[in-house]
């Protein structure tokens, strides 16, 4: 049933922590230490880091400071890809006079989820979605494609309706396309399924995945994507994340047992895992929030 192709020789790994591990956590974590997150993580070698998201300030306070935390990213760090997550056209054009080189702009598969995170329908989120391709210039656009396998609203999500979105957004001018386990329900089946469709019609370098892992199969949805030849990973270091508006989702992969499996294979990322380690090992006891990683917990 699974097919198998040769492992991909090099991964990238896009650290998403700042801005999906941060946007959950109720308390407001001040610029300062933000930004000191942000300097640690720079210096471990990722080549894009999603550093913020330009969403509403009264639907994530917590994220109310992204113009300040991605300009300082970009003063400092300027040879890495500051990816910034945007929900509407406001949020793209906040996005770019901020500085972000990449527009992760963040829409639904399902319905259900798609009222609850950004209060558009698909088709009207394809509308904006159009619209942010019109401003952002010779910036980089990739599409959150979220609930891709499944919806805490909807269950199942079908393929059919990611692909639709597929094949709306690349016209459109979008450069790259995330495919994201939103609530980390998929397992390797679903995954292999939706993603084979996917890559029959796609080349597979628009394509990246978002796995959270709230059902432990993070890295195995991972194996299964490596086996189709897809090489785009985003993760958060510590495991933190998840959606505030979608019930029931639990962090992220965690970067640094994704990047001890990559290790593993035989895969190169670029990144320095025992700085992940590091960070891992503090950036979460600093913030009050539960370290939800396999490697970080064990390895002295
Ligand atoms: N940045 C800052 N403010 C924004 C904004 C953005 N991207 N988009 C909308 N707003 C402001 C509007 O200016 C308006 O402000 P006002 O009340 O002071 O006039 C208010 O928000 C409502 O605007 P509206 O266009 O009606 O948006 P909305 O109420 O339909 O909210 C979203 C839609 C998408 C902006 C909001 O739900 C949101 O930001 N959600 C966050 C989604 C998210 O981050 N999910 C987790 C990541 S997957
Ligand atoms: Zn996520």
């Amino acid at each position: 049933m699974f097919e198998f192709q040769p492992f991909p020789s090099k991964v990238e790994v896009i650290e998403v922590c700042p801005r999906d591990g941060f946007q959950n956590i109720q308390e407001f974590i001040p610029t300062a230490e933000k930004i000191a997150v942000l300097d640690q993580l720079a210096e471990a070698g990722f080549k894009a880091i999603e550093v913020t998201s330009f969403v509403s300030p009264k639907a994530i306070p917590q994220m109310a400071d992204a113009a300040e935390v991605l300009s300082d990213f970009k003063g400092k760090h300027s040879s890495i890809e500051a990816v910034a997550l945007v929900p509407n056209v406001k949020g793209a054009a906040r996005a770019l006079e901020a500085g972000a080189d990449t527009l992760h702009f963040v829409m639904s598969a399902s319905e259900s989820h798609s009222r609850e995170n950004t209060r558009r329908t698909v088709e009207e989120a394809l509308a904006e979605l159009a619209e942010g391709c019109r401003i952002k210039g010779d910036k980089k656009m990739r599409v959150a494609v979220a609930t891709a396998f499944c919806c805490p609203f909807e269950g199942d999500v079908a393929k059919e309706a990611v692909l639709n979105i597929i094949e709306r957004a690349m016209p459109l001018g979008c450069d790259e396309i995330t495919i994201a386990d939103t609530i980390g329900t998929a397992h390797p089946v679903k995954v292999h399924d939706t993603l084979k469709a996917i890559r029959e019609r796609y080349p597979k370098e628009r394509i990246a995945l978002h796995l959270h892992d709230t059902h432990g199969m993070a890295i195995a949805n991972t194996l299964t994507a490596l086996q189709l030849g897809y090489d785009a990973f985003d993760s958060a270091v510590g495991g933190l994340g998840g959606c505030p508006f979608a019930p029931g989702a639990a962090g992220n992969m965690a970067t640094e047992d994704l990047l001890n499996f990559l290790a593993r294979l035989g895969i190169e990322t670029g990144v320095d895992l025992s700085k992940v380690l590091a960070i891992a090992r503090s950036v979460p006891k600093r913030l009050g929030v539960a370290l939800c990683s396999h490697i970080a917990l064990t390895q002295a």
